[in-house]
């Protein structure tokens, strides 16, 4: 997989890209991550990115040109499945949306900033608008770098233990059941007998009950997906 991320501030995406689980799968050869700098596809002499709202306002709207003429370049190299643009008005990313992005060959991700993009840029370029939760942060790069976490750890050879990204929370519907390491005992608390019973099955049912329990009390909006799931 190739993800592309446009931003006006390549140095946010620095540490989230270079670090743990997403460094490791680049260094794999899994996935491929490119930050392109705006800023180099602009023709001002002060390298400007942004402009004044027409119609007045406060705050400046991100110009065309430098993204298209960036967008425009990446696309004469290769086909892009997905243009995704990071914005608070964006439908919410998920973990289906996750899995789903996680089967594309190449994606671009274009970074919001100021007031947002020009709207023809939504309008000619976009496929997909998303935002991770309703909240305004002050760019789309840490949006744009939790996307490209939660879709590079689903990609097969990624994780250690293959099967471990499906037994997420959220993979199912439902939020993941508790966990204990070492000591068994520690400061007078015990971890619950069945998981050292070595009994698997029965492992399995307590998991699945606390997870069920969990999802029941923390996310009833889960829960009811859960249980519809069965219906359809
Ligand atoms: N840019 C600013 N806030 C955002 C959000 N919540 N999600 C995605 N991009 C954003």
């Amino acid at each position: 997989m190739r993800i592309d991320i446009i931003t006006g501030l390549p140095a946010l995406l620095e540490s989230p890209l270079n670090d743990s689980i997403v460094k490791r799968s680049q260094t794999k050869g899994i996935v491929t991550i490119a930050v392109h700098d705006l800023r180099d596809y602009s023709d001002s002499k002060h390298r400007n990115i942004d402009d004044y709202a027409f119609g007045g306002g406060a705050g400046m709207v991100m110009s065309p040109e430098p993204i298209a003429r960036c967008i425009d370049a990446l696309s004469e190299k290769r086909r892009y499945d997905a243009v995704i643009y990071t914005t608070p008005d964006g439908a919410t990313f998920d973990q289906k949306r996750a899995n789903r992005l996680s089967t594309k060959e190449n994606i671009i991700i274009l970074c919001g900033h100021y007031k947002g993009v020009d709207q023809r840029i939504r309008d000619k370029y976009i496929t997909s608008e998303l935002s991770i939760g309703d909240y305004v942060l002050s760019g789309g790069e840490l949006a744009a770098a939790v996307i490209t976490d939660a879709v590079v750890r689903l990609l097969p050879g990624v994780l250690n233990d293959e099967t471990s990204a499906l037994t997420d929370t959220f993979q199912d519907d439902l939020l993941a059941p508790p966990v204990y390491t070492r000591p068994a005992e520690w400061r007078g608390m015990e971890v619950p007998p069945v998981l050292i019973s070595g009994n698997g099955p029965a492992i399995e049912e307590w998991r699945m009950e606390k997870a069920m329990e969990r999802t029941k009390i923390r996310r009833p909006d889960l829960w009811e997906k859960f249980n519809q799931q069965g219906d359809s």
